[in-house]
């Protein structure tokens, strides 16, 4: 086998079309398809070396040693590697964000997606995107989404092998820029995985999940047609849908912090003023503003001036998952 150091780069991506629950949390299959854009200049890079003398696997995330959960994580994704390519050694993981840590951005996405490309590749696979979209999903589910380029959908599937996201456009498409007004976060969030597992015991998630494919065709519409006006309206419906649910499951897990409701108000007097821009919101206190790359300046700086915005980052759409060495 190749014993060579592979090293993959992932971005992480922004849902339009929200993910929250799943219908098999083991294989994390959703319960309903998502829509999302890769962000450009945030990236993960992951180098995985299988070593023959090595006892155990082995993590560094930002150059410290990782054990626990967060490398049980990773093990799990090195075994089904090992299983598909038929090898038994244990793997040196080296990984790196280039993004802060707590910056309203999940890391698991780029992080798992970048695993799921150099593991396999270390180990001498070749898999397709769709086969790299299952495995990247399997370490997290927003992570499948971080495999293809640009505009991407997650579609539900059927099955496991057909659980997987494609691109819907690509890079150069539209010229969409996401403004991510850091908010301070008084509270610990709950994880992902703990959310997707409360997500059935709201009232309102049946109702979600039955409404989402004509979501999800409005926003494929939007972005296929660019139509900012239909776009916008949209993905601020989904993400106020997600957090509804979010809001009343048992136990209720409220993100929202009081800066974060500010900014939607701003960002709907902006847009009624004639600013072109729309938020949505993940499993945190953080906003995305979207908007066109010829307003990200102008959106930008109104951010920084609100109340509680405490740093603001800038992304356009970003690439596939790629190898770099
Ligand atoms: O992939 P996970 O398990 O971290 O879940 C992501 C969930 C949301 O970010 C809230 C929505 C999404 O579709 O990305």
């Amino acid at each position: 086998m190749n014993t060579h150091t592979i090293t993959a780069q992932s971005s992480p991506n922004i849902a339009f079309i929200k993910y929250w629950g799943n219908r098999d949390n083991t294989m994390r299959l959703p319960a309903n398809g998502s829509i999302s854009m890769n962000l450009d200049g945030l990236f993960t890079r992951t180098s995985v070396t299988f070593n023959a003398s090595a006892q155990t696997d082995s993590l560094l995330i930002n150059n410290k040693p990782v054990t626990g959960p967060g490398l049980t994580r990773v093990s799990y994704i090195l075994d089904l590697v090992r299983e598909m390519a038929k090898i038994n050694e244990r793997a040196e993981v080296k990984s790196e964000n280039n993004f802060p840590a707590g910056a309203g951005i999940a890391s698991s996405a780029s992080a798992f997606a970048a695993l799921a490309l150099s593991a396999s590749k270390a180990a001498g696979l070749n898999l397709s995107e769709p086969e790299l979209s299952v495995l990247a999903r399997r370490g997290s589910g927003s992570a499948s989404r971080s495999i293809p380029a640009g505009f991407v959908e997650w579609q539900m599937g059927s099955n496991e092998k057909d659980c997987f996201a494609f691109s819907i456009a690509p890079v150069d498409h539209w010229n969409l820029v996401d403004c991510i007004a850091v908010v301070s976060a008084a509270h610990k969030k709950t994880g992902s995985t703990e959310g997707h597992a409360l997500a059935g015991t709201s009232p309102l998630q049946n109702a979600r999940v039955e409404d989402a494919p004509r979501r999800l065709e409005i926003c494929r519409n939007a972005i296929l047609k660019k139509d900012f006006e239909a776009f916008a309206a949209i993905i601020e419906h989904d993400s106020d849908i997600m957090h509804s649910v979010m809001m009343t499951s048992n136990p209720p897990l409220m993100y929202w912090q009081a800066a974060t409701v500010g900014i939607f108000h701003e960002v709907r007097a902006w847009r009624a003023g004639g600013l072109p821009v729309g938020y949505t919101v993940d499993a945190g206190a953080n906003v995305h503003v979207l908007c066109l790359g010829e307003k990200a300046k102008e959106v930008e700086k109104r951010l920084r001036e609100l109340p509680g915005v405490e740093n603001v980052l800038v992304a356009g759409v970003g690439d596939a998952a790629k190898i770099v060495s």
